[in-house]
């Protein structure tokens, strides 16, 4: 009993009731503290001693016998100054908080080093994927320069029953509500927030340069129709909300999240409903496919209590623990805008069945230098509207958005229904 590392618990919920449980079977952690929001809220955990609950989360933080402080609560504050207390204290973190890392991590790591504690974050990114031990140190001799990945799975059990089903967002969106797959207010995940999150933590640490939540360009799903899943099928391609990150030769990268066409030949293209998935390209190592479970009680408990046990076997052996799994970046990544970044592109436009629609648009993309790799117009419909569908060739960004102002202020083009970038 007396050599037991002392583990305190922020957060009772999904993760930390699985954290909770899985820490049950480790004979040498003792969870001594649990914060939790409502202590009178019924809980499915057999056996949970009453006596170590508390409602004030700077019992956590601040009891001298606690060794490792895991916050499991989400979100920016309390998370944050409970986080920086618990350093001051002189506890070691594990966090699996995404939003506070992307917007805080700096700070957050600069702290940890003033008071040599490590944070270890991986069920922050890919829930049970273990991703970031792994880029740590088994791939650090690797230069990764592109990481492609679905990293929310709500986004992706939308988009993959609309494939499915032929379904539009609302109806897709309503289903999964119903479901528990998709929150009350699902902007954090449908507007692509969640993702952005955890590829500017995965890119920093990947590039091993700093990168900016405010500089990762973003967009979300709501926008997609079923007539596009259909169009991309036929093309060869199936639709995913994908981050990405890349790095150039000289240093500049390339940070967002969007939906994206991805062919059917790449693994990603595969990766359905609410599993997540990360394809790294480095050298010397190729291009590596990570995939699993994103979320949910036990997965993301998996990598919380790996990152204890790495803590755990550390403590007491050595005055600077774990040297690899620290923050060993200090530069800011030069970062490129989407209107500079170069993609292929799927349009779909709908215009009224008169001359020379497809010459106008022909004539769009030829005076600004995008070449088109094929287009497919099907029979016109009762209505007299003609819905075209595009996907070109590699170009400048800038270019496409002045296709797409040209296409808007055409008279004979009815709508622009989408524009989706491509895989390149
Ligand atoms: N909202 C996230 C998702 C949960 O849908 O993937 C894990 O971060």
């Amino acid at each position: 009993m007396e050599n037991k590392v002392k583990i305190g618990l922020i957060g009772l919920g999904t993760v930390g009731s699985g954290v909770y449980k899985t820490l049950q079977n480790i004979d040498n952690a003792e969870i001594v503290k649990i914060a939790v929001h409502n202590k009178n809220k019924k809980r499915n955990i057999e056996n949970l001693d009453e006596n170590i609950i508390t409602d004030n989360a700077y019992e956590v933080v601040n009891d001298p016998e606690i060794q490792i402080v895991a916050e499991l609560i989400g979100g920016v504050e309390p998370a944050f100054d409970l986080i920086k207390t618990a350093i001051k204290n002189g506890k070691h973190i594990v966090t699996a908080n995404k939003e506070l890392l992307a917007k805080h991590g700096e700070e957050l790591f600069d702290y940890a080093q003033k008071y040599n504690r490590v944070i270890l974050y991986e069920a922050a990114i890919a829930g049970g994927i273990p991703l970031i031990m792994p880029i740590k140190t088994i791939l650090a001799g690797n230069k990764i320069n592109k990481i492609m990945a679905i990293l929310n799975g709500t986004t992706n059990y939308i988009l993959t029953k609309m494939d499915v089903l032929g379904s539009s967002y609302n109806d897709v969106l309503a289903e999964a509500q119903d479901l528990g797959y998709a929150e009350t207010n699902p902007t954090g995940d449908v507007e692509g927030y969640d993702a952005a999150y955890k590829i500017t933590t995965l890119a920093t640490i990947a590039f091993n340069k700093k990168i900016k939540l405010e500089n990762v360009y973003r967009e979300g799903i709501t926008k997609i129709r079923p007539q596009d899943m259909l169009s991309a099928n036929e093309m060869g391609y199936k639709i995913k909300l994908i981050a990405m990150a890349e790095i150039n030769k000289n240093g500049e990268a390339d940070v967002r999240v969007h939906p994206m066409l991805i062919q059917k030949s790449q693994p990603l293209a595969h990766i359905d409903y609410v599993t997540n998935a990360v394809t790294l390209c480095g050298e010397p190592v190729g291009e590596i496919t990570l995939s699993g479970p994103g979320a949910g009680e036990f997965p993301t408990a998996s990598s919380v209590v790996g990152d204890i046990l790495a803590i755990m076997s550390e403590i007491g052996k050595s005055d600077y623990i774990l040297p690899m799994m620290r923050c060993n970046h200090s530069t800011n990544a030069k970062m490129i805008d989407i209107s500079e970044t170069e993609n292929r592109y799927y349009i779909s436009i709908s215009a009224n069945n008169n001359l020379g629609v497809i010459g106008h648009l022909g004539k769009a993309c030829e005076e600004n230098n995008i070449s088109l790799a094929s287009i497919v117009q099907k029979e016109i419909g009762k209505n007299h509207c003609a819905e075209i569908t595009v996907i070109t060739e590699r170009c400048k960004e800038k270019n496409m958005q002045n296709v797409i102002n040209i296409l808007k202020n055409d008279s004979s083009i009815l709508n622009v229904n989408s524009l989706i970038r491509v895989q390149r």
